[in-house]
């Protein structure tokens, strides 16, 4: 034990010290094929080593090559740097290593509080055990997911659980067009079908059609199948746009179709100052995925999905073998009978110890700051006179192009960009496909990143246009 008191206070430093340098560095920079090498094609040690030696490696061939999350101006993707708190605890996690399973240990407990804030923070109801964190929101959507099939199926006097779907109506699912890849995933992966997942068009600020929602499901109604799943996203991954949620929950309930809403992203955004007009009717939702491994900071993983009724998910997954058997359980099982894993790891106490240091007033700061942030890079890319405005940002994400010497150049331009700033190492931005063109978009969640941050990004990006134009 005394070389883990001495490694691990050298593991503290590094940490700390790697953290505290990060904004110094370049956001991201390619491996050196030395270094490459030696991450991806390490022999099996044939004998062990000292603790301290393994950091020296971390330190010389690790932490110099991060994915650049860590960075004020990391604008990729949807990866948040990691919280202070996150980072503190985490090690501590490992160190009592429970499953969260169930059982009565301070893992559990501390979910079930974890899971209570969440849902607080959001405004969705919560109904004590009617959540559960997961590895991010793919998990999150396939356990809602699965668990309306069960719930639909057994409307239809249907047990999925025992027949699988041989004998139910093919099931119908409406996700928009701009809805994550994660819903399709887990419609695959449930035995749904693609083809039963129907895609609705998104109006000019890509939020569902909800005209056209209803067109699908009664076209589906008469074509004899059994709509059963719609999928509103708040915060879409492409712009951040919020589907009318209330609009959509009123056709769920008229349809009898399970409301699902894909928060996994944007489902803070409820905290914004002016938050926008859609979020109303979250709290309408049948289940809500929202990643706290997203905006919040929590560091990787940690999904969640909180549910109206606690019933339907232990209807879906519920199974306990005899050496589980757990006769102190409370009257809210365990875990494991909420989802698909059993050992499930000490989540819990990243999120307890990231809202705990934020507060709820940390947390509102974060997200105003974040989106006011979002708003003022769309204004300078439409002030600017070389970009187009894509979309209105509404959360923290904002769509754009840069304009090209010559408009038939702009996709191949656009679609370039994104690489050539990422390797020129001073910020890191991403890009999609927006109504069939490329884009660029950037995801601020830095708590750090300032204006200045955003003046940089769009010269590297003019920078990356003109070494691309020559
Ligand atoms: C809107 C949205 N939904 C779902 C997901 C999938 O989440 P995860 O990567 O945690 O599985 C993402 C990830 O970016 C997302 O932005």
């Amino acid at each position: 034990m005394d070389e883990l008191w001495r490694a691990g206070r050298s593991a503290a430093d590094l940490a700390a010290g790697h953290l505290a340098a990060v904004p110094a560095g370049p956001v991201w920079r390619p491996v050196p094929d030395a270094d490459r090498s030696w991450l991806a094609r390490q022999p099996l040690p044939e004998t062990g080593r000292p603790l301290e030696t393994l950091l020296d490696d971390v330190r010389e061939r690790v932490l110099p090559y991060p994915m650049g999350n860590g960075h004020p101006r990391f604008f990729g993707w949807v990866n948040s740097p990691p919280s202070p708190a996150g980072v503190l605890v985490a090690p501590l996690a490992a160190a009592l290593n429970p499953s969260c399973a169930g059982g009565e240990h301070a893992g559990v407990l501390l979910e079930r509080t974890a899971v209570r804030w969440l849902a607080e923070l959001v405004g969705f109801p919560h109904q004590p055990g009617a959540g559960l964190l997961t590895s991010g929101a793919s998990l999150a959507t396939v356990v809602a997911m699965a668990t309306a099939r069960q719930w639909a199926a057994g409307r239809d006097g249907c047990d999925v659980r025992e027949t699988g779907l041989y004998t139910s109506r093919p099931l119908t699912i409406y996700v928009s067009g701009e809805g994550h890849s994660c819903l399709r995933k887990a419609a695959e992966l449930l035995g749904l079908g693609s083809r039963h997942l129907r895609v609705v068009p998104v109006d000019d600020a890509f939020r569902m059609d909800t005209a056209a929602l209803r067109r699908l499901i009664t076209a589906d109604i008469r074509a004899g199948l059994r709509p059963f799943f719609v999928a509103a996203s708040a915060g879409t991954v492409n712009t951040g746009a919020v589907d009318p949620l209330d609009e959509i929950a009123e056709i769920a309930r008229e349809h009898g179709l399970w409301f699902h809403v894909d928060g996994a992203y944007g489902a803070l955004g409820v905290l914004a100052e002016q938050p926008d007009p859609g979020y109303a009717g979250l709290a309408r939702a049948d289940s809500l995925a929202l990643d706290p491994h997203k905006w919040l900071g929590v560091p990787v993983d940690c999904g969640c999905v909180l549910f109206r009724d606690r019933s339907a998910p232990r209807g879906a997954f519920s199974l306990v073998p005899p050496y589980l058997r757990d006769d102190g359980a409370d009257e809210l099982g365990w875990f494991s009978e909420y989802g698909p894993e059993q050992t499930r790891p000490f989540r819990a106490l990243r999120v307890w110890a990231t809202i705990a240091h934020l507060g709820r007033a940390g947390v509102v700061r974060l997200v105003r700051r974040t989106t006011g942030l979002a708003r003022t890079l769309a204004a300078m890319a439409d002030a600017a006179g070389d970009f187009d405005l894509l979309a209105p940002p509404v959360t923290s994400v904002v769509a754009f192009r840069h304009r090209a010497p010559s408009p038939d150049r702009a996709d191949v331009l656009n679609e370039r960009i994104p690489s050539v700033v990422q390797r020129r190492g001073r910020a890191f931005l991403t890009g999609t496909r927006l109504s069939g063109r490329a884009a660029l978009r950037a995801c601020v969640l830095h708590p750090d990143t300032t204006e200045a941050d955003l003046v940089i990004l769009l010269d590297e990006i003019r920078a990356a246009a003109e070494e691309i134009t020559g």
